[in-house]
């Protein structure tokens, strides 16, 4: 008997000790959170363009293949994580050869593509066994991406932090699994192992968590933009495009030191694209600090791997309810 192939999703699993995606963050995260979080069998990223030369960019992907091996020459009977790069897949990112280039020398497991979804750089990563997950935040753009022949869709949802959707996030889920039965990642507002296997329940096959991963010792963000996010509620979270022309969720503290008017941008929300963005986009995210609806849940720096410990306890605490629920539940009426 021929045993089924294993799907792209089982391979990925296999490798990691929680089905979790730390996600990459512009000026948040770099190869020390990456590791932390490989380290704790959850896949850890950045994205390209968190160097500012790809001269740099080369000297953290060689620090993170030398990292991951030697994470697993020290902990042989943990699982390690392969790690993640984002690239931004349009015009305006005039490194983006040059960094897929080096994407393929280095071999980088898993590469996350936003924007664009183009089927050359999918050979190109496939050439050397890895694979690409491209973020999308409604079914139009998945559809384009399956077409380019990824390997997974990350559905960003409503309430994501960063360039978030508008969508539920159960119907955007469903609407992807329809057309693909690929890998799934679910993103927006989750930082609960129960959160993780809710999406898992829901179909997807790993959980992708952002704003979480900010408030860790070992993120970049700076001390008074984690106690934002601590002292923030889910109503703090304003959805606009006023600041880098693409909508976006950002803190209204951060906004308003900025010197905008945040209830006004909060009522008009994506409308706001009709406002001229005020800043480069770099400086933006420098000065306005993004961030998703689940700081509401949010209240603690932990270490990486003091937060995925406790993920993982929520994880398997969730999934024994569900099943003493089950076990509890009286028997039917007898036949
Ligand atoms: C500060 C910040 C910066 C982000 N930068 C990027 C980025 O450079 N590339 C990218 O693909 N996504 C970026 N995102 C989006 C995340 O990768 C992810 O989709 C999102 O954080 C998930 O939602 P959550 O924050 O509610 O967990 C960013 C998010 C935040 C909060």
């Amino acid at each position: 008997m021929t045993a089924t192939p294993k799907s792209a999703a089982d391979k990925l699993k296999e490798q990691m000790a929680l089905p979790l995606i730390a996600a990459p963050m512009f000026l948040i995260s770099n190869p020390e959170l990456a590791l932390a979080t490989c380290k704790e069998g959850v896949v850890g990223s950045f994205p390209a363009l968190n160097q500012r030369t790809a001269a740099d960019f080369e000297k953290w992907l060689v620090e993170m293949n030398d990292g991951i091996a030697e994470l697993k020459k020290n902990n042989p009977d943990k699982k390690i994580a392969p790690y993640a790069v984002n690239l931004i897949v349009h015009k305006t990112n005039p490194r983006l050869e040059e960094d897929l280039d080096l994407i393929v020398k280095h071999k980088v497991p898993v590469i996350i593509t936003s924007l664009g979804a183009v089927s050359d750089l999918v050979d190109k990563v496939h050439s050397y066994g890895g694979i690409v997950l491209h973020d999308v935040t409604n079914v139009e753009h998945a559809k384009k991406a399956i077409a380019a022949g990824v390997d997974g869709i990350i559905a960003v949802s409503a309430g994501a932090g960063g360039h978030a959707g508008t969508m539920n996030p159960m119907a955007l889920l469903h609407d992807i699994r329809e057309v693909f039965d690929g890998i799934v990642v679910l993103a927006g507002g989750m930082t609960t192992g129960s959160d993780i296997l809710a999406a898992e329940v829901m179909g997807a096959d790993f959980a992708y968590m952002g704003t979480r991963f900010i408030c860790t010792a070992e993120s970049a963000a700076e001390p008074a933009y984690k106690q934002m996010i601590i002292d923030a509620k889910a109503t703090d979270i304003v959805y606009t495009s006023a600041v880098s022309g693409i909508p976006a969720n950002f803190l209204k503290p951060s906004l308003e030191k900025a010197g905008f008017d945040a209830e006004t941008l909060k009522k008009e929300g994506a409308t706001a694209a009709k406002l001229k963005p005020i800043m480069n986009e770099a400086a933006a995210w420098k000065t306005i600090w993004s961030a998703g609806q689940g700081v509401v849940n949010i209240d603690d720096t932990p270490t990486v791997a003091a937060l995925i410990d406790r993920l993982k306890q929520e994880h398997d605490a969730a999934e024994q309810k569900v099943i003493a629920r089950k076990a509890a539940k009286p028997a039917g009426p007898k036949p």
